[in-house]
């Protein structure tokens, strides 16, 4: 019988940017489910904690009416309607004097339902303070009377943002096309945390449920949505619904905005740092020792085929020769076939698992086999 004790080890996510970058919902699931599991205080527990830079309350526009004969796009009706003491001391245009209550006193008088906006889970500090951060409350020349285009709007206060959206090496377009910062997030205030318009899986998989989609070098993106609908064998973080677990939505410098290392190629000399973004959760040592009775599943008696197919100095396989890691119709994301060269040609697995083990064949090599179970584990002396 196989084994059901879970091989590769979820590590300890005590480290301060994991429990960031999960916002904790994944953790807690992941430990709901692995709380029987013997858990190993990882290296990178006293990872330093990402400084984050300081995000300004408030930011100075020029709020004064447009002068007259510039071309507006919005107007803002209390404002048309001339009569200034609306919202200043005086009814005169003229002298209109200073502003009767506090900006936002004012705003949400007239805006009522935004008071329920701003009452929501997830709320904007910038929204809180001040209107008048991102409004100008006469008329504008850019739509819904903003102070700034969208875009650098956003950018002029969220600093780190800026830095990743600008010079990350990979970038992501959905920071760019249509509602840029919108695409994903409410400028107000949002039912889900991080002011997220909808779950980021949601989000994520809207956009990338279509068939055409480019990276920046002309390559066709994978359609996850339908990869998810067709492969039921979900990566457990995927089916956590935490795409973020491994992607930086707004930019990064690793392949495919990976949140650490991984390959890019099919090939790669072994070095674990390549890897570092499996190792954020699974132990490294499954790859370290040639043998093993326990540290992985895949293997062959004692002999280690993890180790033997990836810790290669030249043309090691890396993890997506087999593995798919969002999801795929067999167990252990083993992947029905993977592109091999740059023009897409797929190579088949033609994996079939076994209740001791499993095979391979019409692959990388004739059909080979494997046995898992205790019995052959145990080396004849
Ligand atoms: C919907 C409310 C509202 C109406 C109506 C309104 N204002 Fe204002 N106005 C403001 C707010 C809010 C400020 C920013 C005041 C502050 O931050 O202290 C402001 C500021 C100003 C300023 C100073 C700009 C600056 O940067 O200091 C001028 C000038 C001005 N308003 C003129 C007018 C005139 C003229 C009218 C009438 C034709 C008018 N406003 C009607 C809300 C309004
Ligand atoms: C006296 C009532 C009143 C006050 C005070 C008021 N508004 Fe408005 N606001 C309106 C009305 C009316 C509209 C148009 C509503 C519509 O079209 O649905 C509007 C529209 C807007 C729009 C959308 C503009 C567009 O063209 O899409 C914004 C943004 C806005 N207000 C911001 C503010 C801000 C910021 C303040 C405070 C400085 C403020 N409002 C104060 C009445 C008010
Ligand atoms: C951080 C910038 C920011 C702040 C602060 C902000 N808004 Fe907005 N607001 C936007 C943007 C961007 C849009 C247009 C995109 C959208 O509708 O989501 C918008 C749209 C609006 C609209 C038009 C909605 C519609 O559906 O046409 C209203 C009304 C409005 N804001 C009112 C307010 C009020 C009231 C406050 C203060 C409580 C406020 N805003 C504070 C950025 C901001
Ligand atoms: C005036 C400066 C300012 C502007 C402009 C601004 N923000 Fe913010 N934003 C803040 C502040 C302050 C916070 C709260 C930061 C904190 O608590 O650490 C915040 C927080 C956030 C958060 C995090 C919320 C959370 O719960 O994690 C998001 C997302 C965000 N802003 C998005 C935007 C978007 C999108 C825009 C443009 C529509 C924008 N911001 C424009 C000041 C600003
Ligand atoms: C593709 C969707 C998407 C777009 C577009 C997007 N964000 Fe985000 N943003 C997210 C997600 C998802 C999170 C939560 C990250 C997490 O769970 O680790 C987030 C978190 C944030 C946070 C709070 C956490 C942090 O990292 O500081 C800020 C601030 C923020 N976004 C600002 C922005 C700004 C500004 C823009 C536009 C330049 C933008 N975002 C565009 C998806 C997006
Ligand atoms: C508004 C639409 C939109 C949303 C929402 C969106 N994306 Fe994208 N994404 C794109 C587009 C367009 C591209 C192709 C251009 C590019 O590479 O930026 C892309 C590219 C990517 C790439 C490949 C980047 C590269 O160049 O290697 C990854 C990975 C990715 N997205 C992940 C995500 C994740 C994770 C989310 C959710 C947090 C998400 N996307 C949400 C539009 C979107
Ligand atoms: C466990 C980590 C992990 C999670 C969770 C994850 N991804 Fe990925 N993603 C990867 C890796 C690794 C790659 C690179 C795969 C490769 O090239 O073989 C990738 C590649 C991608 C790509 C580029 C696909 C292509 O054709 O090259 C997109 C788009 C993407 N992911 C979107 C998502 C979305 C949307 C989610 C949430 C449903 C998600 N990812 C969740 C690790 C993850
Ligand atoms: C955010 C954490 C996280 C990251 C990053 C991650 N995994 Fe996982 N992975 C998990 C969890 C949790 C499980 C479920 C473990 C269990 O059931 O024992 C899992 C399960 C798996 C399984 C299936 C185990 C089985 O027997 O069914 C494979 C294969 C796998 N991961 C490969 C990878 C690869 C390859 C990478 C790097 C590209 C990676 N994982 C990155 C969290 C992660
Ligand atoms: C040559 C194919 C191949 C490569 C390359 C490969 N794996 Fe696997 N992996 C498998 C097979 C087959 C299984 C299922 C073993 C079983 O349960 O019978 C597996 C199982 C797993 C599991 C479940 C736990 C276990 O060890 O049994 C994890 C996690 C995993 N692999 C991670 C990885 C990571 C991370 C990489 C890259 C560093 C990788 N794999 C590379 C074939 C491969």
């Amino acid at each position: 019988m196989r084994t059901k004790k879970p091989l590769f080890r979820l590590r300890n996510p005590t480290s301060a940017t994991r429990v960031a970058a999960f916002g904790g919902r994944f953790i807690a699931i992941a430990a709901a489910i692995l709380s029987c599991a013997a858990v190993i205080q990882p290296a990178w527990a006293a990872d330093a904690v990402e400084k984050k830079l300081p995000v300004p309350k408030t930011k100075k526009n020029d709020l004064n009416p447009l002068p007259a004969g510039e071309k507006t796009v919005t107007t803002h009706a209390p404002f048309e309607d001339g009569d200034c003491s609306l919202c200043h001391k005086n009814k005169d245009p003229k002298e209109p004097g200073p502003i009767s209550l506090p900006v936002n006193e004012l705003c949400l008088g007239c805006h009522e339902d935004f008071q329920q906006v701003l009452a929501r889970k997830s709320s904007h500090g910038a929204a809180q303070e001040s209107c008048v951060n991102c409004h100008n409350p006469h008329n504008s020349k850019l739509p819904k009377l903003l102070v700034e285009e969208p875009g650098s709007l956003c950018l002029s206060c969220h600093e780190d943002i800026r830095k990743l959206a600008t010079d990350s090496k990979v970038k992501h377009d959905a920071l760019t096309v249509e509602a840029k910062c919108s695409n994903c997030h409410n400028p107000h205030g949002a039912n889900v945390e991080h002011l997220l318009n909808k779950l980021a899986f949601d989000l994520c998989v809207n956009c990338h449920g279509q068939d055409n989609l480019k990276d920046h070098a002309g390559k066709t993106l994978t359609n996850i949505k339908k990869l998810l609908d067709q492969n039921p064998e979900w990566h457990f973080p995927v089916a956590a619904k935490d795409c973020s677990a491994c992607h930086q939505p707004h930019g990064g410098d690793n392949f495919r905005l990976l949140i650490q290392e991984y390959p890019p190629q099919f090939y790669s000399p072994y070095d674990p740092k390549l890897y570092a973004l499996c190792f954020e959760c699974h132990e490294e040592t499954v790859l370290q020792d040639p043998q093993t009775t326990t540290l992985t599943q895949f293997r062959n008696g004692s002999t280690n085929l993890h180790y033997l197919h990836v810790h290669k100095t030249e043309r090691g396989r890396t993890c997506r020769a087999c593995h798919e890691v969002h999801a795929s119709k067999q167990k252990h994301q083993i992947r029905d076939a993977v592109p091999y060269g740059s023009k897409g040609w797929m190579l088949k697995i033609n994996y079939t698992q076994t209740p001791t083990g499993g095979s391979c064949e019409k692959t990388c090599h004739e059909k080979r086999s494997y046995t898992n179970s205790i019995a052959t584990a145990v080396k004849p002396k």
